[in-house]
């Protein structure tokens, strides 16, 4: 979401004039686009606007500008002018068409900004500019916000409430980008599942993925985020059934704990959440499944992380995404006594090997079979070799040029280490 946040925003700079440079040094504008998801990711972007004062007092025609999630914060706009009077502009999440206007008035007459929104019901913008730089992968937006108040979560406090684009708006794009060429399409959202339901015009998420999925061409379609509570029985057999459609799905259920999943408020126990992976599993039996999983969260015990660990072993997950909970201010978790960090650190360190364990056991039953593998981008520090992923998500590296970029190509997995698949190009 943030990463084609940050595409609108440089599609905003490029439509002005500007255009990409290298170091920070030679920049005429910096933007921040920052997140408040956990306290680290607040703290770095702090980090790195406290990093940039140097720049700006030996250059002062810099423009800087703060935006993003965590300048919607109670008080954060006035906070940020005050620790960082050198930040020019700052923007709330749905003020980013505003960065334009923005820019031209501190050009024009030196004039700073500060556009937070009140969040309530903002329109939802068509046709934003966007400079998109993950190659053959294009992100998608098909909806903004949540509605749904998990305990720990700020989302729905910077973010505002579930706002859908139109269908035919989301469909419109997303032919726009296989006519451009791209290969795989990711369609975001905080709970994808939910699309639609405040448009009353008889939209939802499997009516969308149904029209997406008659959409000509050879490519690839992913979506996140799914809440397990909404994800239903139309959209595992939509996917089951479209060859264009990845089987991957990310089902976040952050506990195995029913105690914590009720404090969590996530409306769904771990058995109804097991027998959805159970729906996933008899449909569509290849299915990347990845999870986000979180430990420390107010009252956890040692028996209901333990039931995190159960979870863990008995879906099998390809991979996840593993935090420790981190406290946010004005969430109603934030009241909760806290587990203590040496407590957390300890589980999380348990989490990870424990998944750790599954992805290399999985990794496993990848070898000597082909996959199909979209090339995506040169392997990382190895010259001569690509990457890319299976339907199902997992990443293989394997030799080629980058001509391939781009390409679906046969891939034979010859071996495999923890996460990491490498592989050889067959034929057919
Ligand atoms: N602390 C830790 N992790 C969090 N997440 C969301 N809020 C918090 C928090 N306060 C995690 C959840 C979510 C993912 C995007 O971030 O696991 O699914
Ligand atoms: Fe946050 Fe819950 Fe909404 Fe996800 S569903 S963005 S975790 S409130």
């Amino acid at each position: 979401m943030n990463i084609h946040e940050s595409e609108k925003i440089a599609g905003t700079l490029q439509a002005m004039g500007y255009t990409e440079c290298d170091n920070e040094e030679d920049a005429d504008v910096i933007v921040f686009n920052t997140c408040c998801i956990r306290d680290n990711a607040e703290k770095r972007a702090l980090g790195n606007i406290g990093a940039i004062k140097h720049i700006k007092k030996s250059k002062p025609e810099l423009i800087l500008a703060v935006v993003g999630c965590m300048t919607q914060q109670d008080g954060a706009g006035l906070n940020l002018r005050q620790k960082y009077p050198y930040v020019d502009i700052v923007l709330g999440t749905n003020n980013l068409a505003e960065l334009n206007n923005a820019i031209l008035r501190i050009k024009n007459s030196g004039k700073k900004s500060v556009l937070i929104d009140p969040n309530e019901r903002p329109e939802v913008l068509e046709g934003e500019l966007k400079y998109r730089t993950s190659g053959c992968n294009a992100w998608l937006n098909i909806m903004y916000g949540c509605n749904n108040f998990c305990t720990y979560c700020i989302v729905p406090y910077v973010r505002g409430r579930e706002r859908s684009r139109k269908m035919q708006n989301v469909l419109d794009e997303f032919k726009t980008l296989v006519d451009q060429g791209y290969k795989e399409i990711t369609l975001l959202g905080q709970n994808v599942n939910s699309y639609g339901h405040d448009l009353n015009d008889g939209s939802n998420f499997a009516k969308l993925l149904e029209e997406i999925s008659k959409i000509e061409g050879k490519h690839r379609v992913r979506f996140m985020t799914s809440h397990p509570k909404d994800l239903n029985r139309d959209v595992i057999d939509i996917i089951a059934d479209s060859k264009n459609i990845c089987n991957n799905i990310h089902l976040p259920i952050q506990s195995g704990s029913n105690k914590i999943l009720k404090l969590m408020n996530r409306h769904y126990t771990r058995e109804y959440y097991l027998e959805t992976i159970d729906a996933i599993k008899a449909k569509i039996p290849n299915c990347g499944i990845t999870t986000d999983l979180m430990v420390g969260f107010p009252y956890e015990e040692e028996e209901d992380f333990e039931d995190t660990l159960d979870i863990v072993r008995k879906v099998k997950y390809s991979s996840a995404f593993t935090f420790i909970y981190s406290v946010r201010k004005g969430t109603k978790a934030s009241l909760m006594p806290q587990v203590p960090p040496e407590v957390s650190k300890d589980r999380i360190k348990r989490l990870i090997a424990e998944q750790n364990k599954i992805t290399k056991e999985l990794s496993k039953g990848y070898e000597c079979k082909v996959y199909e593998v979209l090339c995506e981008d040169n392997a990382p520090k190895k010259v001569g070799y690509v990457c890319g992923r299976t339907d199902s998500g997992r990443l293989v590296t394997f030799e080629g040029s980058s001509d391939l970029i781009g390409q679906f190509v046969n891939v034979k997995i010859n071996k495999s280490q923890s996460a990491s698949l490498f592989g050889e190009i067959v034929e057919e």
